[in-house]
C-alpha cells in the first residue's frame, strides 16, 4: 500500500513501493493521459510533474515520492498550463497525439520556471521528449508563442 498525492487529492494505492508511478496512475488510479512509451526514461510520453518539475513516470518508484505533489495532464492548471494548451490548439501542434501529454507536461513546467525561454533552453527542456510524427518545429513555435502570451 502506497499513499500518494496526486492531482490535489491523497490517494492510498495498492501498489507496492517499487513499482512504477506510471503503472500506479494508468492502471490503479485510470489517469490514462499518461502513456507508456518506452519504460526506460528515453521517449517522455509518461512525463507527470512531482513539486512542478518534469519528471518520467516510468522509471519514478511509486514508493519514492512519498509527500511530494504529483500532477498529471488532468490536474494541470494554471496561467502556464493555460498558455501553453492555448499555443497548442492554435499552433495545432498534435499529430498523432502520442507523446504530447509527456511534451505539454515538459513545456508547462519549462514555462513555469522560465517564462521567456529562447530556443536553447527550450531544446534543453524538451530534448528528452520524442516525438515520432516529429512534430518539434510547431512545438518549438507553441512554446515560444506561450511565453510571448505569459510575458503578457
Ligand atoms: S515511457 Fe517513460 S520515458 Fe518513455
Ligand atoms: S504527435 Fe505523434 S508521436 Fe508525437
Amino acid at each position: 500500500m502506497v499513499k500518494l498525492k496526486v492531482n490535489g487529492e491523497t490517494r492510498e494505492v495498492e501498489a507496492t513501493a517499487d513499482t512504477p508511478l506510471l503503472w500506479v496512475l494508468r492502471d490503479e488510479l485510470k489517469l490514462v493521459g499518461t502513456k507508456f512509451g518506452c519504460g526506460i526514461a528515453q521517449c517522455g510520453a509518461c512525463t507527470v510533474h512531482i513539486d512542478g518539475s518534469a519528471v518520467r513516470s516510468c522509471t519514478t518508484r511509486a514508493g519514492a515520492v512519498g509527500d511530494a505533489e504529483i500532477t498529471t495532464i488532468e490536474g494541470l492548471s494554471g496561467p502556464a498550463a493555460e498558455a501553453v494548451q492555448e499555443a497548442w490548439r492554435a499552433v495545432d501542434v498534435p499529430q498523432c497525439g502520442y507523446c504530447q501529454s509527456g511534451q505539454v507536461m515538459s513545456a508547462t513546467a519549462l514555462l513555469a520556471k522560465n517564462s521567456a525561454p529562447d530556443d536553447a533552453a527550450i531544446d534543453g527542456a524538451m530534448h528528452g521528449n520524442v516525438c515520432r510524427c516529429a512534430t518539434y518545429q510547431r512545438i518549438r513555435q507553441a512554446i515560444h508563442d506561450a511565453a510571448a502570451k505569459l510575458e503578457g
